[in-house]
């Protein structure tokens, strides 16, 4: 565990890494939120949701807050393990399935909004990605719109110290030179692309863990540039 104690995936105990997964999903849940308004995208009771690569489904979790009706919330994962989760921690009615993002079990046109958090950090080959992009693409619907949450061009370094992380071979995309909306852009138009969470760098100016005095100060220099994230979000429509 680093010095923040950013450990809330494993440990067994509340830990300052709870309060700083609380800080980002209010940093996505705002700006997916402000997304939806700006885009005028706001009949959500009639919208149908699909998050692939779902993990434990928090992120769907979130879009029923903005009344989207569990039963068109839709979860795939490829691990059963966490497909598992998702049915313990959701209502009933939400629809989870184990299978692949590359081959997905859904109809053509279907899906009124997609995110995708954490899943395109999981393809090293760009043909993967094409394959992923090409799915999302099928299953949403024209002006569908789309959120990738994902690491960005400050991985690297951010994370270089940590073996576990680097362990995992994650890819990451650089926000700065258009690198995901090149690879999007015969399919879908760029709309926004936002700093989103900076996760280890959660430290106060005392290099103490940040608590929760800290947040806005944090919050407010993430959104004017000034704080450096290993994840951004881009927003893009369906062509
Ligand atoms: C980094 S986790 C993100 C989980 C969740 N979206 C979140 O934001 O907390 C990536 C997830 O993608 C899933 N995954 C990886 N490759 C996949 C594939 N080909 N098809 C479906 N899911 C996949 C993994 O099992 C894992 O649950």
């Amino acid at each position: 565990m680093n010095k923040f104690e950013y450990g809330h995936e494993t440990s067994q105990r509340l830990n300052s890494g709870d309060l700083f997964k609380q800080f980002n999903n209010y940093r996505i849940s705002k700006y997916i939120t402000d997304m939806l308004l700006r885009l005028n995208k706001t009949d959500l009771v009639h919208y149908k949701v699909l998050e692939p690569g779902c993990g434990s489904g928090n992120k769907l979790r979130f879009f029923t807050e903005l009344r989207i009706e569990p039963e068109n919330c839709y979860g795939l994962d490829s691990s059963e393990v966490a497909i598992e989760l998702c049915k313990k921690l959701s209502p009933a009615s939400m629809n989870f399935q184990v299978g692949s993002a590359l081959d997905m079990p859904y109809d053509d046109n279907t899906f009124d909004l997609s995110v995708c958090s954490g899943l395109f950090g999981c393809f090293n080959e760009d043909e993967d990605v094409e394959a992923l992009i090409a799915q999302l693409h099928r299953v949403l619907k024209r002006n569908g719109v789309l959120f990738i949450i994902d690491l960005n061009e400050n991985f690297n370094d951010m994370y270089a110290s940590s073996e576990a992380v680097m362990a995992k071979n994650l890819r990451s995309y650089n926000s700065q030179n258009q690198e995901l909306q090149q690879l999007l852009s015969d399919r879908f138009k760029n709309v926004a692309t936002i700093p989103i969470i900076a996760s280890e760098s959660y430290g106060n100016q005392q290099g103490n863990a940040a608590g929760v005095a800290d947040l806005p100060y944090i919050d407010h220099r993430i959104d004017s540039g000034n704080w450096a994230c290993a994840y951004s979000m881009w927003v893009f429509y369906n062509n």
